[in-house]
């Protein structure tokens, strides 16, 4: 298996792309499947979970063709996807398939909806917490569906097609409210999504769907109300930037100082996290095209923090925030809410001399002056990135194993951090 070794120390200073959303286009590529006629999806990321929903998709019959790169783009421009659903021959997600991303399990919707039928594996993906699918669920059978538990597989029948109704989530769920949007959007009658989540990833589905011809009033709201249509068109749609990536190398630069500019991105989709960095004392300014983060030699302050769903602090940012902070000045309190064992990182980061005790849900960090580089084990996609960071401030070399991880979310995470003038290479096994 790959490693990762990075030599600690440098600053960071450069520009850096930001990629399409991972978490955006993985339901935007689902959503091919409500309509037999061409989704074109542009700026999709080139990462491990896209090129496995693509295996997923041709399985149900989904042709794809990936268009060729145009002058003057760069691998790192994002890629542009054709989807077409015009002839599904199976409608079962096997279990090999959809236990390696959790988030396919979401093809149950789009397929119930549109074939009256779907069975599908219940999923695995990134060990944090139990992650269940009951909301999922429960949306599918208000709008009608009936579900089945069958060997390891949920199977959603509907005979009629599924019928408008009201789903009220008694917590915010994005794979909950994007299997609503999906399903209602091709429903008899009129839904209403309650306590849906707000996630840019939410609003981006919701504006693809749009132009497939779904009418959805109030994503990004709390309260989205879709009225089904009998049929959903071909549309062409751009990805929306990936905060997560943008927030992720904007608290490596607090970390190792520095000045870097990050092209492609919004400022607006991560308010919350850069209004964290600000407090910390690293420089966030707003640009047309990008942000811009800085941190001259001044340490980092100490900043209490507790996850949410959005608009509040992301839980994918949270590792990266932890190592953030291992090296702050005095005490941080890291509170997660959203998933109940995702502090994986936490031993990983104290083998790197991070001082940090948990106390239930909150993770305690007490800022050291100097983190020392050490082999470290990366165990889920947001954790291992936080080791990364955690390594580009560390003396000496840290070495990250098990680096399949990071490949499933971040587009070519060496070579924007090498470009920027960290000490950074990838030992392929
Ligand atoms: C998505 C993101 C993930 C992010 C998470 C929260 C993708 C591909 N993944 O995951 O990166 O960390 O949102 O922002 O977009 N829950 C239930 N029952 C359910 C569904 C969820 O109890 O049926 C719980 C979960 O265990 C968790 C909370 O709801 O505690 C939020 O999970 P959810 O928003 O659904 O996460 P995902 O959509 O899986």
């Amino acid at each position: 298996m790959d490693r990762i070794h990075i030599t600690g120390g440098a600053p960071l200073h450069g520009e850096i792309p930001i990629s399409g959303a991972k978490n955006a286009a993985l339901p935007l590529m689902i959503a091919s499947l409500l309509t037999g006629e061409t989704v074109e999806l542009a700026n999709v990321p080139r990462l491990a979970d896209i090129a496995s929903l693509l295996r997923i998709l041709g399985n149900h019959g989904v042709d794809h063709m990936v268009v060729g790169k145009r002058p003057g783009q760069t691998t790192e421009t994002g890629q542009t996807i054709r989807l077409t659903a015009s002839n599904v021959i199976d409608t079962t997600a096997p279990y090999d398939l959809v236990s390696t991303m959790r988030a396919s399990f979401w093809v149950i919707a789009p397929l119930v909806a549109r074939f009256g039928e779907a069975k599908v594996s219940m999923p695995g993906g990134c060990a944090i917490g139990t992650r269940p699918v009951d909301l999922l669920l429960m949306a599918l059978e208000r709008l009608g569906a009936t579900i089945e538990i069958d060997g390891g597989y949920v199977v959603a029948r509907t005979r009629n097609g599924l019928r408008g109704g009201e789903i009220s989530f008694p917590k915010v769920t994005v794979g909950g409210t994007h299997v609503a949007l999906m399903a209602a959007s091709l429903a008899h009658g009129t839904t209403v999504i309650e306590n849906a989540a707000r996630e840019p990833e939410v609003v981006d589905l919701a504006a693809c769907l749009a132009r497939m011809g779904a009418r959805i009033e109030g994503a990004g709201t709390p309260r989205i109300v879709v009225e089904g249509v009998s049929r959903l068109g071909g549309a062409r749609h751009e990805v929306l930037p990936d905060r997560i990536e943008t927030g992720t190398y904007a608290m490596a630069v607090a970390m190792t100082g520095g000045d870097v500019v990050l092209r492609d991105t919004r400022a607006d989709l991560l308010h919350s996290a850069l209004d964290v960095l600000a407090t910390t004392g690293t420089e966030v300014t707003a640009l047309p095209d990008g942000i811009r983060v800085r941190r001259n030699g001044a340490g980092v302050a100490a900043v209490d923090v507790t996850t949410d769903p959005f608009p509040g602090f992301p839980t994918d940012l949270q590792a990266q925030f932890m190592a953030l902070m291992t090296k702050a000045q005095g005490q941080s309190r890291i509170r997660e809410t959203i998933f109940e064992n995702r502090f994986m990182h936490v031993q990983e980061l104290a083998r790197l001399g991070a001082r940090i005790r948990l106390e239930g849900d909150v993770a305690v960090v007490e800022g050291v002056d100097r983190l020392k580089g050490a082999p470290v084990m990366a165990t889920d996609l947001r954790a291992s990135v936080s080791l990364v960071i955690a390594g580009l401030a560390a003396e000496g070399e840290t070495v990250i194993n098990r680096v399949y991880h990071l490949d499933r979310g971040f587009e070519a995470l060496e070579a924007k951090l090498g470009r920027c003038g960290a000490a950074i290479r990838r030992e392929r096994a």
